[in-house]
């Protein structure tokens, strides 16, 4: 089972699946991590561990849909069954979307549908909720809007600040992306044209 991981920026979450894939626990192979920031630490993860790494700069392209026209060329080269949106800061172009319904996930810092797009911690505080945490989706043309597959849930506590709170949820996205893509590597979880997510096979 072939998975491409776009990042944009640390690569704690691709770490994880890195670590989780050589302990034997998710049946995966990563094929390649793409990124849109020749900088970013992501990059020299996938090296570090031999996963073919490239960067594509959006300032090369004269608009975001060739840009995204080469990238999705380049992952299209190597061939995965799915696409792993992992700390990747950019919107998806709907054509790469649609094309690919159901074969991209993405990791949300937020209980999905609640606070979608950026700064989801500090959103969270201002609305003064008691939970938030991590959401994997599926990837649908709006943005942070397909399906849910999976959540974690941590509790906000009084004197939280955004950073406190980013460092309670990013720390349960690492085991909820794993076990995620173990279900999705085992092809036990499938989405129907109702966007619908369902569980196949033994629990
Ligand atoms: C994570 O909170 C992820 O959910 C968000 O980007 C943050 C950094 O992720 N999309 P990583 O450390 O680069 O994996």
């Amino acid at each position: 089972f072939r998975i491409a991981v776009l990042a944009s920026g640390t690569g704690s979450n691709l770490q994880a699946v890195i670590d989780a894939i050589a302990a034997g626990r998710v049946p995966a192979r990563l094929v390649g991590v793409f990124s849109d920031r020749p900088k970013a630490p992501a990059l020299d993860r996938a090296r570090d561990a031999g996963i073919p790494a490239l960067a594509v700069r959006p300032r090369d392209f004269a608009t975001r849909l060739a840009f995204d026209e080469h990238l999705f060329s380049q992952v299209d080269a190597v061939h995965p069954d799915l696409i792993v949106c992992a700390g990747y800061m950019r919107l998806v172009s709907e054509f790469a979307v649609t094309a690919r319904l159901g074969r991209i996930v993405n990791i949300h810092p937020s209980l999905l549908p609640a606070f979608k797009g950026l700064h989801t911690h500090q959103q969270a505080l201002d609305a003064g909720v008691e939970e938030h945490g991590a959401s994997v989706h599926f990837v649908s043309p709006e943005l942070d809007g397909g399906p849910v597959i999976a959540q974690a849930r941590v509790p906000v506590l009084r004197g939280d600040d955004a950073a406190g709170l980013a460092g309670r949820v990013l720390a349960r996205e690492h085991p909820l992306l794993v076990a995620t893509l173990r279900l999705l590597a085992q092809r036990r979880l499938s989405t129907g044209s109702d966007m619908q997510v369902r569980l196949d096979g033994q629990p």
